[in-house]
């Protein structure tokens, strides 16, 4: 994984926090941030670290508020072992005081939080998922299942199941 300068900066800093705050954004938050969330806190499990991450997920959208993820994304997701129990949300303005990394899965999603940042600083903490995904699986963006068949949500949590590892291991202290 390349890392410019500024970003490298961003994880050196949440790799000494003790508590490393997420949360991913997608449109609807029924599909994409939801898995993600539940993705992330599949592999923090898997390396017993719960103590030491906030996992959270919202849509820049506010159509599906109060339900449950995607039956198809819950399908799939359960097919590997997760479950997903989160509760859909909106993005809003405090989300970028109470998260350290805000991590949008496409350019719409991009764009949105860029406008509802309300400091430059703010918005230094959005961070798109595909700097995380390995470049070899040819995504620069984590695309929209909702109109797609069973490969379009397998693809998904392939790209999501590859870029959170490396998530993890960018933000975890190596000592
Ligand atoms: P998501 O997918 O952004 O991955 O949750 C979508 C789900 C629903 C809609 C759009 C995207 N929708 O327009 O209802």
């Amino acid at each position: 994984m390349t890392v410019n300068p500024q970003l490298q900066a961003l994880f050196t800093s949440l790799r000494e926090k003790p508590r490393k705050r997420v949360l991913f954004v997608c449109l609807g938050n029924i599909c994409r941030s939801p898995a993600a969330e539940g993705v992330l806190l599949d592999v923090i499990a898997h390396e017993g670290a719960q103590d030491r991450w906030v996992v959270d997920s919202a849509g820049t959208g506010g159509w599906h508020i109060g339900e449950l993820p995607d039956r198809r994304m819950r399908v799939h997701a359960r097919n590997r072992g997760i479950e997903l129990t989160h509760r859909t949300r909106q993005v809003r303005p405090s989300d970028f005081d109470d998260f350290d990394l805000i991590i949008p899965m496409d350019a719409n999603n991009l764009r949105d939080l860029r406008s509802l940042a309300p400091s430059l600083e703010a918005a230094r903490k959005i961070v798109p998922m595909a700097t995380f995904i390995d470049p070899s699986m040819g995504y620069d963006h984590v695309p929209d299942p909702y109109y797609e068949g069973a490969e379009g949500f397998e693809l998904v949590l392939d790209l999501l199941q590859n870029g959170c590892r490396t998530l993890f291991t960018q933000l975890s202290d190596p000592r």
